[in-house]
């Protein structure tokens, strides 16, 4: 059985640390772990199955003789060193939003568009956290009744923004309390000209504006789902916006999702019914005993958890419902570790002359 060299770069990061977990118990026979990160954290050491591995400096070379990378060390990291990757053969799993969109890259949500793996040339990219639950949640429904339109407002938890906005709301949350002034350095996000505190408060920024006055956020929920539902980033068979917030959770995401069905005769119990067969999905949906999903509960779980199923009293065929999931887990290191399974079940791990 071929064993593969395993290259995590960013494994220092907020997704980094669950890349390393989730390959510990993946269908993956791994050969070797290399850790890579910035000149920052060379020397570092962590551990995969309890042996522990220096952290290294990533640069072209650290790809030599790798056969997997699954990354998460920002765009401009992946635009730089993926291609070097590519280059001396390696397949890559990117976490970032540097080649979602790319014609030649297929965007994947395992178990919604696997099949689209055999188009890879080299990089393979893994949605957005948002968009990832709220599509894994959709897709059974689309199969079955087909969806028109989808309006979503999202509640993000600051891990999304990675491991220093996690520490930014911790800090501020503590320094509240003790009545003492906060400081905001990192969110909105780390490149807007202001900050403001998140810690007792939400902000309806996330990522940067657009021209349009959409948030690149938003941007990437509807036109990544597009992409997955319809391999067509722009097309018409599906309306989606999106409204992207904030808010002061560590880590799960949650969504309110209303969505309008081709099909107009469909129930609220016939949409439970396809929920909870459907692998991955875990249904919460029982109002009369306060059962719905929360991020607290979602934390640490790999499946997406959806409750509030309820029709639109006034738009027949339209739904509300209340989707959440460990954005660093399903939305991120899972979503990838997954990508990387179904690429070595279909012996995909190969750069396409
Ligand atoms: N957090 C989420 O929920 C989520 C979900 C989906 C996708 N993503 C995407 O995944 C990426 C990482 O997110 P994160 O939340 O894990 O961020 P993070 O906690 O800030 O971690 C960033 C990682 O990138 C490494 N890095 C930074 N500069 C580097 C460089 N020049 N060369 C090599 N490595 C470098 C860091 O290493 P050092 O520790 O040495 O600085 C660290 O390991 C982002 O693009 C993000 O958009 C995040």
């Amino acid at each position: 059985m071929k064993e593969y060299v395993v290259a995590i770069l960013g494994a220092t990061g907020a997704v980094g640390q669950r890349l390393i977990s989730e390959l510990e118990h993946a269908q993956i026979p791994v050969k070797e772990v290399k850790l890579l990160a910035s000149k920052n954290s060379a020397g570092k050491k962590l551990k995969f199955k309890n042996q522990e591995i220096k952290v290294e400096e990533a640069r072209p070379d650290s790809f030599n003789g790798v056969d997997l990378v699954l990354s998460s060390a920002g765009g401009a990291v992946s635009q730089k060193l993926l291609p070097e990757a590519v280059k001396r053969g390696a397949v890559c799993v990117d976490n970032t939003s540097a080649f979602r969109m790319a014609d030649d890259v297929p965007l994947i949500v395992p178990g919604v568009n696997d099949d689209q793996l055999v188009n890879h040339h080299g990089i393979i990219a893994n949605p957005n956290c948002s968009t990832i639950q709220m599509v894994a949640a959709l897709y059974p429904l689309h199969v079955k009744w087909g969806i028109k339109q989808i309006i979503v407002s999202t509640y993000q938890a600051v891990s999304g923004a990675g491991k220093a906005a996690r520490d930014e709301l911790l800090q501020q949350a503590q320094d509240r309390l003790n009545n003492q002034e906060t400081e905001a350095k990192i969110l909105p996000t780390a490149s807007a000209k202001k900050h403001y505190p998140i810690a007792f408060n939400l902000l309806p920024q996330i990522d940067v504006f657009e021209d349009d006055g959409y948030t690149h956020e938003e941007w990437k929920m509807i036109h990544e789902t597009k992409k997955i539902l319809y391999n067509d980033q722009d097309s018409q068979q599906i309306k989606v916006t999106a409204t992207c917030v904030r808010v002061p959770v560590e880590i799960g995401h949650g969504e309110t999702v209303y969505f309008v069905l081709k099909d107009k005769s469909v129930t609220a119990a016939a949409i439970q019914q396809e929920i909870k067969k459907t692998p991955g999905l875990v249904l919460q949906d029982d109002p009369q005993n306060q059962i719905y999903p929360q991020p607290l509960l979602a934390a640490g779980k790999k499946e997406t958890f959806v409750g509030r199923i309820r029709p639109d009293q006034e738009n027949p065929g339209a739904f509300n419902m209340w989707v959440v999931a460990d954005n660093l887990l399903r939305g991120a290191a899972s979503n990838t570790v997954e990508i990387a399974e179904c690429l070595v079940r279909d012996n995909l791990v190969h750069v396409p002359k």
